[in-house]
């Protein structure tokens, strides 16, 4: 049974929750709720605990509460936290840390994922203020649901800012829970050594000038971390990125090719071995000493060589070889007969393909997989072609540290 951690926000929609409860419920699904003082206005705790059939929870000051189960408790004691209706206070507490009632203490506290709903008047979710925080919350790794566009309950009012409905939302809520495999697998890859690479590489052009690509590292640090969070001893070898380092992984940070190549190495033997940085593929074949000058010789010409193959090498080499090799493919088109090639082409056990055009509409997003927090990946082994369903980075790498260690033998039967 998966443990919801409803948190009502003081909305109108608010009456949505007393239907989304019930629904849950029905699914099989354990759900707890908070509510603030604000959404008391709207729907009362007596109704929502009738639903829920435990008590619900309202006050940080609450002695017996905290007696009871403490607001910590509430905070970990579930598997997902889910905020309904989200309003534009509860969405500028939560991206500024604030801890002064019961739902922000809880969401500041929780170290679960956080799913946000948000709702409110469409000038409140087109404040750039509101902007900012949406911003600010996805960056911190908040999944959003919505907000759908549409008439308000004030009249004359339309536009984005109503809740999903409650369909789409209890959608949302299970793709972000985690199935019955994923819960088994603590401690799966203990004993392991795990490499994984992250990140873009940078090729320098002179001493001020490089050749790079969007590659954020997300995913890549996100298999880091997986693999750790699974028992591995990890090493991550990182382009430069602007995320922080994951917890409890040894990081080498590299800037070229040639120095990702020579990490990699350095690294070895591993269990699995992960290539999801983004690699660039030519490099300046004499990279200038000094600033290239604008002026008299016109544009430079810039002769490229071509990069170690890091994958390639490291799949095909004899002795050494990790036990699964897994290698990405970033493709625009024809994503998974791409990967099916790079399968053969590269050497690799599998190849975890994704789609990065701009407009794959993958995590809602203008930019798409490349910056975003969200991938819809298809695992391509020689015996078939797996799909997974959109999910956020870190549960696509959970996801698949788990299959690996499936892979090379690990399970947690019988233990
Ligand atoms: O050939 P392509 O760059 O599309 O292949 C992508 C896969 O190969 C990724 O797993 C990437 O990390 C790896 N790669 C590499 N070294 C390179 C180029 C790609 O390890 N020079």
């Amino acid at each position: 049974m998966n443990r919801i951690l409803l948190i009502i926000g003081g909305g109108i929609a608010a009456y949505k929750c007393l239907d989304l409860i019930r629904r849950l419920r029905e699914r099989g699904h354990h759900v707890r709720v908070v509510m603030t003082r604000a959404a008391t206005e709207f729907i009362t705790p007596l109704s929502v605990g009738a639903l829920t059939n435990e008590r619900v929870f309202t006050d940080l000051f609450d002695l017996d509460d905290e007696r009871e189960i403490g607001h910590i408790r509430l905070a970990r004691d579930c598997d997902l936290v889910v905020v309904a209706p989200g309003t534009a206070d509860l969405m500028a507490k939560m991206a500024g840390g604030h801890a002064n009632d019961l739902a922000s203490t809880i969401l500041l506290a929780s170290d679960k994922p956080v799913l946000i709903a948000p709702a409110m008047n469409p000038r409140m979710w087109l404040n750039p203020a509101t902007r900012r925080n949406a911003a600010l919350l996805s960056a911190d790794g908040v999944t959003f649901v919505g907000p759908g566009v549409g008439e308000m309950a004030e009249r004359g009012e339309a536009g984005p800012g109503r809740l999903v409905e409650v369909p789409e939302l209890v959608e949302a809520i299970e793709r972000l829970l985690p199935t019955a495999t994923m819960k088994d697998a603590d401690g799966l890859l203990a004993g392991c050594h795990v490499l994984v690479t992250s990140g873009p590489t940078h090729e320098p052009i002179d001493p001020v000038r490089y050749i790079a690509n969007r590659s954020s590292g997300k995913q890549g640090h996100a298999i880091a971390a997986a693999a750790a969070a699974l028992g591995a001893r990890v090493t991550l070898v990182s382009g430069p990125v602007a995320i922080a380092d994951p917890v409890g992984v040894l990081v080498h940070r590299v800037e070229t090719a040639a120095e990702m190549m020579e990490a990699v190495r350095g690294a070895l033997p591993a269990d699995v071995a992960v290539f999801a940085a983004a690699v660039a593929d030519w490099r300046v074949d004499r990279a200038a000493s000094d600033k290239i000058k604008k002026g008299a010789q016109g544009v430079p010409k810039l002769a490229l060589i071509e990069n170690p193959d890091i994958l390639k090498t490291i799949a095909s080499g004899r002795s050494g070889r990790p036990k699964l090799v897994i290698g990405f493919a970033a493709e625009t088109s024809n994503v998974v007969a791409h990967a099916r090639e790079k399968l053969r082409t590269k050497g690799a056990d599998w190849i975890v393909a994704n789609d990065v055009s701009h407009d794959s509409g993958i995590g809602g997003s203008q930019s798409g997989v490349m910056g975003g927090d969200a991938n819809l990946v298809h695992l391509v082994r020689a015996d078939g072609v797996e799909s997974w369903p959109e999910a956020s980075k870190s549960e696509v790498a959970r996801r698949l540290m788990i299959a690996a260690a499936g892979a090379i033998g690990k399970s947690n039967k019988g233990r």
